[in-house]
This record gives C-alpha cells, sequence and structure tokens, in this order.
C-alpha cells in the first residue's frame, strides 16, 4: 500500500457534531431514567463513542470490547472474534452497542447473539455510518448516523491498516488505492 494516498472528505467535522448531538438528543430521551451501558467496539468507535457519551446528560457506564473481523485489508473475511471482553457485567442492565460502521453486518451479528447470552434487560444499536449496499446479514440499527454508499472511509475512528483514525473528518479513498 503506497504512504501517500489520496483521502478526499466524505463527512465534515461539523456535519458529524451536529448529527451526534441529534444521535445524543434521541439517546437522552430513550433512556431516561434507565441503568445502561454504552459498549463502544473498539478500535473504530472510540472517538464517537467519547464525543456522543458527552453529550447524554445521564448517568451511565461506559464499556468496551474489542472485535476483529478483518485483516490489514479492506474486505470483510467473515470471521469475527473477541480480542477483549467486557469488564462489567450487563445482566439485567440496558446494553447500547456503539458501533463506527455496519458494512455486511456479520460483527454486529456475532456481537448480538454474544451479549444476547448474558441476560441484559435490552439491547440497541448505535451505528455512525451504515453502508446499506454491502449487507450479507441485517441487523436492527435502532440509531444511525449516515447512510454511505460503498466507499472504503477512514477518519473519526476508523482505519486503513490502522492508519488515520485521527483524522477529524471522514474521508473515502479510491478502491485503487487500497489494493
Ligand atoms: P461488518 O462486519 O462487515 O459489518 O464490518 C464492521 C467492521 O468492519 C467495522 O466495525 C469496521 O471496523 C470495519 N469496516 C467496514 N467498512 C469499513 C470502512 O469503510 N472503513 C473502515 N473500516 C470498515
Amino acid at each position: 500500500m503506497r504512504q501517500d494516498i489520496k483521502i478526499s472528505v466524505l463527512i465534515e467535522r461539523d456535519r458529524i457534531m451536529k448529527r451526534v448531538s441529534e444521535l445524543a438528543e434521541r439517546i437522552t430521551k430513550d433512556y431516561q431514567g434507565l441503568d445502561f451501558v454504552m459498549v463502544g467496539v473498539l478500535k473504530g468507535s472510540f472517538l464517537f463513542l467519547s464525543d456522543l457519551c458527552r453529550m447524554i446528560p445521564h448517568a451511565m457506564s461506559v464499556d468496551f470490547l474489542g472485535l476483529s473481523s478483518y485483516g490489514a485489508g479492506t474486505e470483510s473475511t467473515g470471521v469475527v472474534k473477541i480480542t477483549s471482553d467486557l469488564t462489567i457485567p450487563i445482566a439485567d442492565r440496558h446494553v447500547l452497542i456503539v458501533e463506527d460502521i455496519v458494512d455486511t453486518g456479520l460483527t454486529l451479528n456475532y456481537l448480538i447473539e454474544n451479549l444476547s447470552t448474558r441476560m441484559p434487560k435490552s439491547i440497541r444499536i448505535c451505528t455512525l455510518l451504515y453502508k446499506p449496499s454491502n449487507i450479507i446479514k441485517p441487523v436492527p440499527l435502532d440509531y444511525v448516523g449516515f447512510e454511505i454508499e460503498n466507499k472504503f472511509v477512514v477518519g473519526y475512528g476508523l482505519d486503513l491498516a490502522e492508519k488515520h483514525r485521527n483524522l477529524s473528518y471522514i474521508g473515502y479513498i479510491e478502491p485503487e488505492a487500497v489494493k
């Protein structure tokens, strides 16, 4: 992979923050008076979750879970594994999974199945990005930031081979550049 790949802006920082605050407003209403845990899926959701949770005024718990479904490339392998587990129990609590992007849906289907066995009161999903054209296994999405077309995106937490997570905007990379 080249080091000097061109990244074009898809969603600017201001639009991201406006949308995150709209999602936070809905979540604030929906979780009023409920005991809930926000579960961020590492590593891609770390910036989204940190902005989102600060816009929600309720007491809540935050935990993270590491999942890997991709190698160093851009195609889903379909094989999902937990690389680091939750540190707090979720039994009898409402769980809000916070994900960076839903592509094939394989990762979240695996995660929902796994977390369901731990007897939470409910599981809802909040994803910043959703690429509907790539879905293999549909996922019930409760909160969606942006539906995007089938482009490989980086920034605001998302990476290409562990780079570009630190961009403040969401950009896309032309397919030739990621081969
Ligand atoms: P899925 O299992 O195919 O839905 O993939 C979900 C995971 O794939 C996400 O949490 C990301 O880590 C990764 N992913 C999918 N599409 C992209 C992308 O365009 N850029 C960066 N990561 C992606």
